[in-house]
């Protein structure tokens, strides 16, 4: 039988009970939550683009013109103009021939991992890779073999033992470190030994490289180099939805294959009008990378006078590793109350004993924001 309480309460002694707040205002720096002003460091929404006017004005336009459901699976009757115009803009941003939309990032990693990898294949993965990466080699029934953090010679290693297919996957930026992967040497070791490799650059995008076309540009890599390029909406362009990128080849295998992409309703079209709006504006609105890196430095700096545990990342993410959960929650909990809302990131999204507060900026803070937080953690993160 299963017991729910006992493992529920399990979860509670010892600190990992996961539970949401209700948030009562639209999504931005400053939240309402139970009725209180809060101002909000853990959003993914980067560069303030969530709640923006004409984000807005583009989904209701989207609305009149499309309707509300998209009505069935891309391959049925739900591929819209919209999507499909969408998926154009995309392969011209990111230079790659061509792109397709998966309704999340969770469901596009799923399904690229689990068309391109199956029995007798092997994926290798980055230790800290997002839980939607591994889950995608897991359902694959390919073998995994985890590499130690960008490590390129613990992934080496690992190469020179295998013979098969083999498919090389990493964050572009760590979700919960901020740190960036090391991909040229990675780009480079996968060509080496033959295997493919696939960059998830959802917090890359749009925060990162010229125009904001993420780190791959950062780095000058191309679909050469990098044939499978993961992108999310839900992040830096403020809506929802994902994206594959690669070769002709890839996306009509995908379109083929992919299971989350074939068995699924597509993203309402309206949706897609709003993420077109917001590609240009991210790429024509360089002050807000701008804006965003001054904010950032501004905290790194003073997290330093203040002797704050600072990890190495220049992104937007910027943890402060506690290490015990429960000490974690209780820190997050007194910040709640001191009006700044930061999640307590516990195991298993992170390793035992590297429980954190995963503090993110966004271009829509303000100075006055950043000093605020920096006294808060002052008072509290000792
Ligand atoms: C690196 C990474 N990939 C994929 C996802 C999943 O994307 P989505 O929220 O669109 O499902 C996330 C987080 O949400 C992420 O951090």
């Amino acid at each position: 039988m299963f017991n729910l309480s006992a493992e529920l309460n399990e979860l509670t002694q010892q600190g990992l009970y996961r539970s949401c707040r209700v948030i009562e205002s639209p999504q931005g720096v400053e939240l309402i939550i139970n009725g209180k002003n809060i101002i909000n460091f853990c959003s993914n929404d980067y560069l303030g683009m969530a709640n923006h006017p004409r984000l807005i004005e583009a989904y209701k336009a989207g609305l009149d013109k499309w309707g509300v459901g998209s009505g069935a699976a891309h391959l049925v009757c739900g591929h819209s103009s919209a999507h499909h115009a969408l998926e154009e803009e995309l392969a011209a941003f990111t230079g790659r021939e061509r792109a397709l939309l998966f309704s999340t990032g969770y469901m596009a990693n799923l399904g690229v991992i689990s068309a391109l990898a199956g029995r007798g294949d092997t994926v290798f993965e980055d230790r800290l890779n997002h839980a939607s990466l591994i889950d995608g080699a897991l359902l694959s029934g390919a073998k995994l073999k985890r590499y130690t953090h960008a490590d390129v010679g613990s992934l080496q290693e690992l190469l020179i033992n295998s013979t098969v297919n083999k498919l090389t996957v990493t964050d572009g930026v760590f979700s919960m470190d901020g740190d960036i992967a090391p991909l040229p040497e990675l780009a480079a070791l996968a060509k080496q030994h033959g295997a493919w490799l696939m960059v998830d650059d959802a917090h890359g995008l749009g925060v990162l490289g010229d125009q904001g076309r993420g780190t791959l540009a950062e780095f000058a890599l191309g679909q050469n180099d990098v044939p499978i390029l993961i992108g999310t909406f839900g992040k830096a362009l403020g809506t929802f939805g994902a994206f594959a990128a690669g070769s002709e080849e890839l996306i009509e295998t995908l379109i083929n294959k992919a299971r989350t992409y074939i068995y699924t309703t597509a993203m309402p079209p309206a949706l897609a009008e709003a993420t077109r709006v917001s590609l240009k504006l991210v790429q024509a609105e360089n002050w807000r990378r701008v804006k965003l890196n001054a904010l950032i430095t501004r905290f790194r700096s003073g997290a330093q006078q203040l002797g704050l545990p600072l990890a190495e990342s220049r992104t937007p993410i910027q943890p402060l590793i506690i290490g015990d959960p429960e000490q974690t929650l209780n820190i997050s909990n007194q910040l709640f109350n001191k009006g700044i809302l930061i999640g307590a990131i516990r195991p298993p999204t992170v390793p035992k004993g590297s429980a954190r507060l995963r503090i993110t900026f966004s271009a829509a803070h303000e100075e006055k924001h950043i000093d605020y937080l920096l006294d808060a953690l002052d008072q509290t993160v000792r």
